[in-house]
């Protein structure tokens, strides 16, 4: 039934291992047609024949690390909300889906929306949360209607609300529209924007798993990470671990776009080799350059190192994140300093402002970037690029500001060449830009005099 989503996902054939992409064969909007094809199995079991503690266990040995970026280990943290005192736990399913580029979590909602409710009951029902709030960016109205509907749907069968299937207990789903904004799906954002304030990050610790929303213990979990935790209750652990890479357990939903055969969203046990993904996706269109692993805060891999596996702890060794799970393919004709320049200059936009390193900085390496590209560099930005990259990581608030120039640095090293090119001769290497461009602000004042000669590097 691929016709419900939106037109801009595709959803792409892939790998043989489709957990949670095999989501034509369910009525997004009928609890019976996802019934049929074994749905709320795993709830029922988990409420039904499973402890809390035991309901952990499994998705401790099924080994699944959250999906939403920095891949922690799921049952780690239901334990530590679980365990922290309290009498209000909360539950909070992260449908922000910050990085507009990435399909995965809308797929998911518009697709299969009981899926990411079913998830949602069973982590609340493991941390002993008696609140599950599915926060959905306010855009994504194919996918709020949906998953309000099988929110209502799910509380009218019992299967939420008061006295859950018969049982003693109560979990209370709700449905929340949260701004978009790419900072509000950090997950202390998330909180401040659901507790009423500005969605912008706290200071961590306490992380939100021992208090969070309101001051409740709160286990803020992504939208797939929740479908896998149904999956996995429902079927084995041990089948969830039995694909993927060791400490990398399962698959992942990759938006791969840019210069590729097929863009779309695949799913792919993680461990993967790059070089597969991007022929499952119908290969590069031109002489492929490079992949941007990980979305704004992504780093690039050049083609000379395709055979890297896409897991979490391989990507973050070679610069890149598996963040948002989007992955940029350019070629031959890609600008590596421009491609870099649109990442920081994302960041930068999004940026709340409350940590001054991140507000200032990413503006200031924007900046400097833009003098490279025209060909106007002071004779320190290189070595500003490269110390104030540090410095805005090093001095970050939230992990927005860590990663945000995670481009530059692995252009940079990569592919310092380009670069060089722009800096001193004012040359596209890649042939993709515009070689006449200046900077609005370095443009000579009408009557000015002219400007002066640039200084040696
Ligand atoms: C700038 C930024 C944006 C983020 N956006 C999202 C998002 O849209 N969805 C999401 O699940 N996690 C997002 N995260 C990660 C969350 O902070 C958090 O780690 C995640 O929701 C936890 O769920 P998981 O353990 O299932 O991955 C973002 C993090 C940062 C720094």
């Amino acid at each position: 039934m691929a016709s419900s989503l939106s037109p801009q996902i595709r959803i792409l054939a892939g790998g043989e291992h489709r957990v949670l992409t095999d989501i034509d064969r369910v009525d997004p909007t009928s609890l019976a047609s996802y019934r049929d094809h074994g749905g709320y199995a795993g709830l029922e079991r988990a409420i039904t024949r499973l402890s809390p503690e035991e309901t952990i266990r499994e998705v401790e040995s099924a080994g699944l690390r959250g999906r939403g970026g920095s891949g922690f280990p799921t049952a780690d943290k239901w334990r530590i909300a679980r365990e922290a005192p309290g009498e209000r736990k909360i539950v909070v399913a992260n449908l922000m889906a910050a990085d507009p580029s990435a399909l995965g979590d809308r797929a998911l909602a518009e697709g299969n929306p009981h899926l990411v409710v079913e998830g949602a009951l069973i982590a609340a029902y493991a941390v002993g949360a008696s609140e599950a709030i599915i926060a959905v960016r306010r855009d994504w109205t194919a996918a709020i209607e949906r998953l309000q509907a099988a929110a209502r749907e799910a509380t009218e069968a019992h299967l939420a609300g008061y006295l859950v299937l018969g049982t003693d207990t109560s979990i209370q789903l709700s449905v929340w529209e949260g701004s978009g904004a790419y900072v509000a799906g950090e997950e202390t954002a998330l909180i401040s924007e659901l507790s009423g304030d500005r969605g912008m990050p706290l200071i961590r610790p306490p992380y939100p798993a021992s208090r969070g929303l309101w001051g409740a213990p709160t286990v803020v979990q992504n939208a797939e990470t929740l479908g896998h935790v149904a999956w996995i209750v429902a079927h084995s652990p041990d089948a969830f671990a039995s694909v993927g890479a060791e400490g990398n357990r399962g698959t992942k939903l990759v938006t791969i776009m840019g210069r590729v055969g097929e863009p779309g969203l695949l799913e792919v046990p993680l461990g993967t080799p790059l070089l597969e993904l991007l022929g499952m996706a119908g290969g590069g269109t031109g002489t492929t350059k490079a992949l941007f692993v990980g979305g704004p805060g992504g780093g690039a891999i050049d083609a000379g190192s395709l055979e890297l596996a896409y897991d979490y702890d391989t990507m973050e060794r070679a610069g890149a994140i598996i963040g948002s799970g989007s992955i940029l393919v350019t070629d031959s004709q890609t600008c590596m300093v421009d491609t870099a320049r649109f990442f920081v200059d994302f960041s930068a936009r999004e940026a709340c402002g409350k940590a001054v390193p991140c507000r200032i900085g990413t503006r200031r390496l924007v900046e400097a970037l833009d003098r490279v590209l025209a060909a106007t560099p002071r004779p320190n930005d290189f070595m500003l690029l490269r110390d104030l990259s540090r410095k805005v990581s090093d001095t970050a608030l939230c992990k927005l500001e860590r990663i945000a120039s995670a481009p530059i640095l692995t252009t940079l090293e990569r592919f310092g060449d380009e670069y060089q090119a722009h800096a001193e001769r004012g040359v596209c290497l890649a042939g993709a830009c515009r070689t006449d461009r200046v900077l609005p602000l370095l443009e000579p004042l009408a009557g000015a005099d002219p400007a002066p000669a640039r200084e040696p590097r």
